[in-house]
């Protein structure tokens, strides 16, 4: 839809394909113009580097990016490059793994009393499921949901064992982040509560562990906050 209006309008696509990694979802044959992606995420998958791609299959596009990219001297050390190419070698099982998870995640959230909403694009009752269903393979790794309140959250986090909590997303372990402080800390109130952040909001990347264990853990925390 957004390619649709972009092409009317002779203006240039960008997707960042980071939370979706190119083995989910491919926007080059949607018809994005460029797609980037934290490399630092799933393509490396193991939280131990920082990088970064940006990718077209315009020839003229290329050519002023790698113009950017050459005057800044923005290129890759040699481990990290290393580090990259391993991580890539296993995105595709490690992401068929992550997202069954996540979705057996997502499924259980749903379930619990303690849990007011879960946003998810896997679950049917995503407003975003259809488009999800049309444009990628599932619905990711990355989900998140709304145990109530600031005070909820924090029990929530103080009491899980499994994930580490940390603001990124996308390595082999589960990482648990509190969105309102932590990726959106910059937002105001308002733009906090316009883009549906809310006080009680946590983020969850599902990692490789088993996910009875990590529903079991997360099952647990949830007893420690008071009914
Ligand atoms: C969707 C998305 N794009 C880009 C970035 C920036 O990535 P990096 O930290 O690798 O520069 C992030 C990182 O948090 C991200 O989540």
């Amino acid at each position: 839809g957004v390619v649709a209006i972009a092409k009317e309008h002779q203006l240039v696509t960008i997707a960042d394909n980071t939370f979706m990694s190119p083995y989910l979802q491919k926007p080059l044959d949607l018809g994005i113009d460029i797609v980037v992606h934290s490399a630092t995420k799933w393509l490396a998958g193991h939280s131990d580097i920082l990088a970064g791609a940006v990718v077209t299959n315009d020839q003229a596009l290329a050519a002023q990016i790698y113009f950017v990219q050459n005057a800044v001297g923005a290129t890759l050390g040699v481990t990290d490059s290393w580090l990259l190419q391993r991580g890539l070698k296993t995105l595709a099982i490690r992401m068929e793994r992550h997202t069954a998870s996540a979705q057996q995640m997502a499924a259980w959230l749903e379930q619990q009393s303690v849990v007011l909403r879960v946003n998810y694009p896997g679950l049917v009752s995503s407003p975003f499921f259809e488009i999800q269903q049309r444009q990628a393979k599932n619905g990711g790794a990355v989900l998140s949901f709304d145990v109530g309140s600031y005070e909820n959250a924090k029990i929530v986090a103080e009491n899980v064992q499994i994930p580490v909590f940390s603001v990124s997303l996308g390595g082999v372990e589960s990482i648990l982040s509190y969105p309102p402080k932590m990726s959106h800390a910059e937002l105001d109130a308002n733009d906090l509560a316009a883009t549906g952040i809310t006080p009680g909001l946590l983020r969850l990347s599902v990692g490789l562990e088993d996910v009875d264990d990590l529903i079991a853990d997360f099952g647990k925390a949830f007893k420690n906050i008071p009914v």
